[in-house]
């Protein structure tokens, strides 16, 4: 079965096409990157207006790739949730039209869950995606229950996973998401866009040890597995002087200095909570999947835990793309489902809110 999957919930214009819940026969990535960057974040109505200028091309590319006509689709979906919600409306509007115009299956799916198939995804030879052969086979189906890690730009997750779209939330940020962290202080300091590439690049240059940033006092009671960010970016905007494990430098700090401070803080930050969770409940595999789960410093540091197996999507699969809302979809379809052509999109999501006792 070929599923075709459009994904615009924030700045990428994405199509793909994928096989059996399986092999990705194109993947299209059309970025608005540069369009946000003057203002150094996503604005809402330049995205969405520019979801509806591209998203013919883009799925036109997606089918172009794979060498398929429009008549070799079997089934459409769609991103319905969360994100931006006039991006949401361009993409999951196109995916329902088409199937309504075809006669085909249409499905809705979320995000985050989204980004957790990721990992299950591959090329026909594998090639374009940064793994080798062994590391993807042992990765693309590990058996649930398993932990997982969901980082984005506006969500952090930490969850147990029982089936692709089975997850309770064990713990959550208080306040902002990890990518979000990353992206705002990358702003104030004039690092780049967006924040976490350029934070992660900056940071292989840096002194990790520069800075000696407060984590977050969250290990009591209902909050054991909960994560949080405002004090930390406080930290790093506005108390520079107050963490700085050595003499003020000549000519002020280094930029891959704060980055790489920042980079570990952050990401010491998660992998507390996580392991946490990891040594409660006994879980051996970890899952992540989100724009966050490219970070280098992250994906080194999970892989060296001893006695625990982490998978992470090819660096190619992080970020959003419509090659995991195919592949999610397609497991929907083989249980016998679909949506309603009447499902609307939403920018909020009331099942990733943790449950307090
Ligand atoms: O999943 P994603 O592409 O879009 C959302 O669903 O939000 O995630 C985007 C987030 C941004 O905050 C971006 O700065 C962050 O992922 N990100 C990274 C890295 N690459 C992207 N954060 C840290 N390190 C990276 N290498
Ligand atoms: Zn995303």
């Amino acid at each position: 079965m070929k599923v075709l999957g459009i994904e615009t919930s924030c700045d990428e214009c994405a199509a793909a096409v994928v096989e059996d819940g399986r092999t990705i026969l194109s993947n299209v990535v059309a970025t608005q990157i540069p369009y946000h960057a003057e203002y150094s974040g996503v604005v809402p109505e330049i995205a969405s207006r520019m979801h509806t200028e591209w998203i013919s091309q883009v799925v036109q590319q997606a089918l172009d790739k794979a060498s398929l006509k429009v008549s070799d689709i079997d089934a459409v979906a769609a991103t319905a949730h969360p994100g931006l919600l006039g991006s949401l409306l361009v993409g999951l509007s196109f995916a329902k039209a088409f199937a309504w115009a075809r006669g085909l299956p249409f499905m809705a799916v979320d995000h985050m869950l989204a980004h957790l198939y990721a990992p299950r995804l591959k090329t026909i030879n594998n090639e374009q995606l940064t793994m080798n052969k062994e590391e993807r086979a042992e990765n693309s189906n590990p058996d649930y229950p398993f932990l997982g890690l969901l980082v984005s730009g506006g969500h952090s997750i930490i969850c147990k996973v029982e089936n692709f779209d089975d997850i309770t939330v064990l713990g959550a940020t208080i306040d902002d998401a990890v990518g979000e962290a990353f992206d705002k202080v990358s702003k104030y300091y004039g690092f780049g866009y967006p924040g976490g590439a350029a934070i992660d690049k900056l940071a292989r240059e840096g002194n990790p040890q520069a800075f000696n940033f407060p984590m977050p006092s969250l290990h009591k009671g209902d909050h054991k597995y909960d994560l949080s960010y405002s004090g930390l970016k406080t930290a790093v905007i506005n108390q520079l002087d107050k963490f700085r494990t050595g003499p003020a430098p000549v000519g002020g700090d280094r930029p891959e200095d704060i980055a790489a401070s920042f980079q570990k803080t952050a990401v010491d930050i998660l992998l507390r909570s996580l392991l946490r969770a990891a040594n409660d409940t006994g879980f051996g595999t970890i899952m992540a999947g989100g724009g966050v789960a490219a970070n280098s410093y992250l994906r080194t540091a999970l892989k060296e835990q001893q006695g625990l197996h982490c998978i992470f999507p090819p660096l190619e699969l992080c970020g959003d793309n419509g090659a995991m809302v195919a592949g999610i979809a397609y497991c929907y379809l083989a249980r016998g489902e679909q949506s309603d052509l009447r499902t609307t999109a939403s920018a909020r999501v009331q099942f990733y809110k943790k449950q307090y006792p």
